[in-house]
């Protein structure tokens, strides 16, 4: 009603694909969603216990912008250790709400009215929004599934235009579980030496990949002064709701982003800090076991998904698979509403993640095996009447 208040750029802001389809979802009975995501996981105990004994030591107050200097100081170590980059802990990382926060950060702090920001899609879905509420134009590059859902450099190199700022990646990547090679960053890395663009890279699901060893793409050779690294623990440590997560770039670009920081969330939860040092230093065993089990739904899904005559492409990242639906004769909408509507299984259309996404529908295997088991027998009923 009082809509005429708001900017224009947040009216034309379009609602989540997904947050749509899950309001239709949360009005049903009995569904099997693999649409959620988020682990299915309790965060690990002496992590929750980390948090706690935070608050009772009276850890009730603010931290510094850029957040508590030990933590900083063990992902600063972290990163060293698996990736062999170094970031200096006073001055090239900020602690944020999450990778959510910091990807805000990063657009507002790089982006004049008009900078166009290159973005493959299928992606998450918040990135084309936040280039949007910082002034900027996403520009979507669909990659395919012939490419192993990966940036064409050709396609890439076509998509520069005198305004373009900066390309933002997210390997592994969400919604199709893709995994970029270390050729093809390589080749995106030549492209951003070649016509000065930053890079943000979204590594957040970085630990949670099966069968190949990730990529940084800082630690790459000269990328580290063109890159906002982002990362985090929502997905690896299984710690969504404790809204913690990290931005690391060369000391003058991180500036501008604690700027913003400072102004809007002054710092990130004291007590999710706490949960997130132990998180680093002690994490690693519970990341293995979260790991080895989420490999195991990812073969039964990805199996099961392929055996119905939805091609399925092998996801080596992530906790995502993203089939075909094409010999189902429907989009990947009518794919989505008429699944749930007659089998009670909860899946999310491709084009929710962008225009590479059309043909495809996002699985999470997020969920407990013996679910998904039961999803793929009533998506072996659908497929038997539509297939
Ligand atoms: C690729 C990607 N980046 C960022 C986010 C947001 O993560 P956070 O919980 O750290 O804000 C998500 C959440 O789904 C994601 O999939």
């Amino acid at each position: 009603m009082n809509k005429r208040y708001l900017a224009r750029h947040v009216v034309g802001l379009k609602p989540s694909g997904i947050r749509k389809f899950f309001d239709i979802v949360a009005t049903m009975k009995d569904v099997i969603s693999l649409g959620i995501g988020e682990p299915d996981f309790v965060t690990p105990d002496p992590i929750i216990q980390a948090g706690i004994r935070s608050l009772h030591a009276g850890e009730t107050h603010y931290t510094s912008n850029h957040g508590i200097l030990e933590l900083r100081r063990a992902l600063s170590a972290h990163i060293e250790k698996e990736y062999g980059i170094t970031y200096d802990p006073r001055t090239e990382i900020v602690i944020t709400v999450g990778v959510s926060e910091a990807l805000y950060l990063a657009m507002s702090a790089l982006l004049n009215p008009g900078e166009e920001v290159i973005i493959p899609t299928p992606c998450f879905v918040s990135y084309q929004a936040e280039v949007i509420l910082a002034g900027g134009v996403p520009v979507e590059l669909p990659t395919r599934v012939e490419d192993n859902f990966l940036v064409r450099p050709t396609a890439l190199e076509a998509a520069i235009t005198p305004k373009t700022k900066a390309i933002l990646i997210g390997y592994p990547n969400n919604p199709t579980g893709a995994e970029a090679t270390r050729e093809v960053l390589v080749e995106v890395a030549r492209i951003a030496e070649k016509h000065d663009l930053i890079v943000i890279s979204d590594e957040l699901y970085d630990q949670l990949v099966y069968g190949v060893s990730h990529v940084c793409f800082p630690a790459l050779p000269g990328m580290k002064e063109r890159t906002i690294l982002l990362g985090g623990f929502s997905k690896n440590y299984a710690m969504t709701g404790w809204r913690a997560g990290f931005a690391a770039a060369p000391a003058g670009i991180l500036e501008g982003l604690v700027r913003i920081h400072q102004y809007t969330i002054m710092s990130a939860p004291t007590m999710s800090q706490a949960a997130a040092l132990e998180a680093i230093l002690n994490g690693h065993e519970h990341v293995e076991a979260m790991r080895n089990e989420y490999d195991r739904r990812r073969k039964l899904i990805v199996g099961g998904l392929n055996q119905l005559g939805l091609p399925t492409f092998e996801p080596h990242g992530a906790f995502y698979a993203f089939p075909s639906i094409s010999a189902s004769g429907m989009d990947d909408d009518a794919f989505a509403m008429k699944l749930l509507d007659e089998e009670k299984v909860a899946v999310v259309p491709g084009t929710a993640f962008g225009a590479g996404g059309e043909g495809f529908v996002r699985c999470s295997y997020a969920t407990a095996y013996e679910k998904i088991e039961e999803a793929l027998r009533r998506i072996e009923r659908f497929m038997r009447r539509h297939g």
